[in-house]
């Protein structure tokens, strides 16, 4: 699917993202993840969240740590963008917003934290693209990343946007080579996310 294609469906699929995120769990995933008292962030309050859809992921860290994070979110759908501003605008956040993909992305300044939720399961090479990632970020910053793993739900989902899903070991491999440490990993606990899915915090070296 070309990169334009991918764009309209997700276009076509934001009306109902959120609701579906919600209802299926990923919105108390996220939170659970990023609230775990291992993964704290360790300071810094400029933020990317990358593919981020209806601002699920960005919503959790902006509850956890509070109104004055600067937060851009990006993500190359328009509808998904929009709505993820209007989430974060609820809790008085002033988004920037970056309407393109990752490698197409130039921000003025490094951020502190990334946040990617079900993103790198849509690249060619994903390798490539967590390089990308480690560029916009300040040393010692950290990534936090939800990839989907190997799954019979995967299976089923895949039917409908023929995204990839990484073992675990695939993952680490993909950190190592972008210049990323592994820190921690994270099983969700339960639902769907804790079959389709799998957390990973790295840290920039
Ligand atoms: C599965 S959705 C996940 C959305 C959100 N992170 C969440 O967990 O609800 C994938 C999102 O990544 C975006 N996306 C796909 N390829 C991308 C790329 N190369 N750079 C940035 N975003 C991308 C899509 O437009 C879509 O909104």
């Amino acid at each position: 699917m070309s990169t334009a294609e991918l764009s309209q469906k997700y276009d076509r699929a934001a009306p109902a993202w959120g609701d579906k995120m919600r209802l299926l769990g990923y919105h108390d995933a996220y939170l659970g993840f990023l609230a775990d008292s291992a993964f704290r962030s360790p300071g810094g309050t400029r933020v990317l969240d990358i593919g981020c859809g209806t601002g699920a992921f960005a919503d959790a860290w902006a509850a956890i740590h509070g109104p004055e994070q600067e937060i851009t979110l990006l993500d190359p759908s328009p509808e998904m963008l929009r709505r993820a501003d209007a989430t974060l605008a609820k809790r008085g956040i002033n988004t920037s917003r970056a309407e393109c993909l990752l490698e197409d992305h130039a921000p003025g300044q490094l951020y502190d934290t990334m946040l990617a939720a079900h993103v790198i399961e849509h690249v060619d090479d994903p390798a490539a693209t967590l390089a990308e990632m480690r560029k916009r970020v300040s040393p010692g910053g950290r990534l936090w990343l939800v990839v989907s793993k190997p799954h019979w739900c995967n299976a089923i989902i895949w039917l409908q946007w023929r995204h990839r899903s990484f073992r675990p070991e695939a993952v680490r491999n993909h950190l190592e080579h972008a210049g990323w440490t592994l820190e921690r990993e994270y099983a969700f606990p339960s639902g769907p996310p804790s079959r389709t899915s799998r957390g990973y915090v790295a840290i920039a070296i």
